[in-house]
């Protein structure tokens, strides 16, 4: 595992920004893993202005997201196909029908899970995912107590996501109670995972992850077990890191 300490989120967005830069340059069609969430935006916004500046070519490259909101439709604004296209999608040369979400609107959940496997796999697997962290240690929408061995699946958000997520919603009333998520077996086998974390209130989650037993109650410790991951955070979320961690 590799850490980069980054001074603030800025710098974090920079850096993480320059790592997927990286993998685009060396495989321009290649298939990136993609994160919601506040963390992501200034990464995702840093990579529109080197894009805007001419230094990368979006065209071939695939994208497959980790997670959707069972019951929003794609125009719904809180839905994470609103959040990829206007934060990010609209801003690049993306072809739209090589990015992938999974169905929030499939009531069927067993053949949405089949299928968003499916896809992931005749893409031939993710080369680079990015990754942000729950404050329980969630990733995608993998929640405390999960099976590690799950592809994607149906989740019900536990209270305390359902509490976090609340602040882009109307009414904690109106945040979906349960999403699609790749699962953490689909996670562990992209090729090179990027988790990016920010601020003080992710210090606590971010030790116990990396640093902490690998246990189902911290989905996100299951990345101390894969080969090919780069951590960047910023000073904030590794104020509980002291210099002998990692
Ligand atoms: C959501 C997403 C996660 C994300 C997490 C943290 O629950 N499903 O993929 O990592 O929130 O979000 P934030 O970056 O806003 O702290």
């Amino acid at each position: 595992m590799r850490l980069y300490r980054a001074k603030d989120y800025k710098d974090m967005s920079r850096k993480a920004a320059n790592i997927i830069s990286a993998q685009v340059i060396m495989k321009p069609n290649c298939v990136l893993g993609l994160a919601t969430g506040s963390t992501p935006i200034g990464t995702y916004q840093q990579l529109i202005e080197w894009y805007r500046k001419g230094d990368l070519d979006f065209s071939e490259v695939h994208t497959a997201n980790l997670d959707e909101y069972r019951g929003l439709t794609k125009d719904n604004d809180q839905s994470y196909y609103y959040f990829m296209y206007h934060n990010f999608f609209k801003d690049i040369n993306i072809d739209m029908a090589n990015t992938n979400i999974p169905d929030g609107m499939n009531p069927d959940s067993a053949a949405e899970a089949a299928r968003y496997d499916q896809v992931i796999r005749d893409l031939g697997g993710v080369d680079l995912q990015l990754l942000g962290l729950g404050h329980n240690g969630h990733i995608g929408f993998n929640e405390p107590e999960e099976a590690f061995e799950k592809g994607t699946h149906c989740v019900d958000l536990q209270p305390s996501t359902i509490e976090a997520n609340k602040r882009f919603f109307a009414s904690i009333d109106d945040v979906p109670k349960q999403a699609y998520t790749m699962g953490i077996k689909t996670i562990m086998q992209a090729k090179k995972i990027l988790l990016i974390a920010s601020g003080e209130d992710k210090a606590q989650i971010l030790h116990e992850a990396l640093c902490g037993p690998v246990t189902p109650h911290v989905p996100a410790s299951i990345l101390q077990m894969h080969n090919d991951v780069t951590v960047v955070a910023d000073e904030a979320a590794l104020s509980k890191f002291d210099k002998f961690d990692l």
